[in-house]
């Protein structure tokens, strides 16, 4: 026997890094866009919507919206001035606007609202709209608080409305591929799982501009508060709102709800994490914000643990990692990559080191013919594993409405339902309570809770 054998395990894994770095051919993944509304859509099946909320994701939302057949814009409405008038250049339309969201869903010729509004805004107008009989697109994250969420399900439910909470990578091409990967098998049994999302400028920590014309006079501050505490006008508040607690839910809220969301969703989970605990801190964007620009998370599900972070002080982009007995699945920004591992049966070859070689050759000997080399064993492993993107131009967002859309019209169910939503959102607000409290977080399903641990 060689001294130092690599064993044909090694051999692959040698191998196959190899051929990871140069041969594995990216399959592009055919957009189903289109699946939502196979066939054009008769005039009298359009669905009219409103939106409330017209800043950087509502103006995203309806500019996304021209790209969904059988759809109108007829309504948009913002407490801030120029937002009406980018939602209306958004839509390419000169829709009407207006400040107050009520008269939308008085009027009899809207069927739906998309609600694209600060979080902690999320839950009253989300509920007054399913009383109006609207059916609702609605942000991510769903709930500012545990409470808010069961409240809203409860208005849906009650209202009978159908309801799409805004995470759009559970309606993306890439994830539905990663979904199908999982749910095959090929991974085995997966135990870990983990995910980032770093970025590192400005921009990605929320230090938005503040637009020359907001005043008092463009912005109806005391409407924004809503139910916040009262303070005096300040603009810091009103557009880096993700950066305060009163409104939004910072890191958690922002990015691991997307996160979230595609692990529940390709692994077929729809509860919610036992148990959480977080660490972080403020490092650098000391600006007067209340959230850390870097948190980890980790969680315990019943079948698996995950791990999460964000950091906002270093560009790493989007990943998402299930680790499985059979295989390893990532998704890395736009590219799907499946590998398997080879658990071919294979002699010991580390701990026989410290055996006399009389033991050592009786042993492989013995494994030998106890393990005969069948053709289906070699033929096995695919070395080479699987690779897919998406197409260049492709949008989950255009699909995700497009899945909210056709389900109004439809009436069967969307990808993303507020209980789905609802227990997304709960990870985000596990991850905070572990953080703020310093603690570990329970999630108490009869109380609908979370305590400390
Ligand atoms: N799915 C995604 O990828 C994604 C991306 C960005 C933001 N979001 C979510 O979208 C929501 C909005 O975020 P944003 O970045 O657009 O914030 P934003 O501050 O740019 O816009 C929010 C707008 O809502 C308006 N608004 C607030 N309360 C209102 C009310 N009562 N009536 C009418 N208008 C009201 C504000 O005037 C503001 O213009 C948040 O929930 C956020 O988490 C989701």
């Amino acid at each position: 026997m060689p001294k130092n054998p690599v064993t044909r395990r090694q051999f692959i894994h040698i191998g196959t890094g190899a051929l990871a770095a140069t041969t594995v051919a990216k399959t592009i993944l055919q957009p189903h866009l289109l699946s939502a509304a196979p066939r054009p859509v008769a005039p009298s099946d359009t669905v009219r919507f409103a939106s409330i909320g017209a800043g950087i994701r509502g103006c995203e939302l309806l500019g996304a919206s021209t790209h969904v057949p059988g759809v109108e814009c007829v309504a948009i409405c913002d407490l801030y001035d120029s937002r009406q008038v980018a939602g209306q250049e958004a839509v390419k339309s000169n829709v009407p606007t207006t400040r107050d969201y009520r008269s939308i869903l008085d009027r009899k010729d809207v069927d739906a609202v998309i609600i694209a509004v600060m979080d902690h805004q999320h839950r009253h107008i989300f509920e007054d709209a399913c009383a109006a009989g609207k059916d609702v697109y609605c942000e991510k994250p769903m709930s500012h608080t545990v409470e808010d969420g069961f409240s809203m399900i409860e208005a849906a439910h009650k209202a009978n409305r159908i309801v799409q909470i805004g995470s759009q990578r559970v309606s993306s091409i890439l994830y539905s591929k990663a979904k199908e990967i999982y749910d095959s098998g090929k991974l085995g049994e997966v135990t870990a799982i983990e995910a980032y999302w770093d970025r590192n400028s400005p921009s990605g920590a929320w230090v938005y501009p503040i637009p020359p014309d907001a005043s008092e006079k463009t912005i109806d501050w005391n409407a924004f508060l809503g139910s916040a505490p009262k303070r005096p006008f300040d603009p810091v508040r009103f557009f880096r709102w993700r950066c305060f607690t009163d409104y939004g839910e910072g890191l958690a809220g922002d990015l691991f709800v997307h996160l979230i969301s595609g692990i529940h969703f390709i692994s077929g989970t729809n509860t919610v994490a036992q148990r959480a605990q977080s660490s972080g801190g403020l490092f650098h964007f000391k600006d007067g914000r209340e959230f850390p620009d870097l948190i980890e998370t980790f969680y315990d599900y019943p079948n698996f643990r995950v791990s999460l972070r964000c950091n906002l002080n270093n560009d790493g982009g989007e990943f998402i990692g299930f680790y499985g007995t059979k295989g390893t699945l990532i998704i890395k920004d736009s590219t799907l990559s499946y590998k398997p591992q080879d658990t071919r049966p294979e002699p010991e070859g580390y701990s026989i080191g410290g055996w006399p070689r009389e033991l050592r050759e009786q042993y492989l000997k013995q494994w030998h013919e106890e393990h005969p080399r069948t053709a289906a064993l070699a033929s096995q492993v695919d070395e080479e594993g699987e690779s897919y993107v998406t197409p260049p131009g492709y949008s989950d967002v255009v699909d995700h409405q497009a899945n909210f859309f056709n389900a109004v019209r439809t009436r069967k169910p969307v990808t993303e339902n507020e209980i789905f939503g609802n227990h997304a959102a709960i990870g985000c607000h596990l991850s905070n309570f572990a953080y703020f409290n310093n603690s570990i977080a329970v999630w108490d399903a009869a109380a609908k809770k979370i305590v400390r641990g």
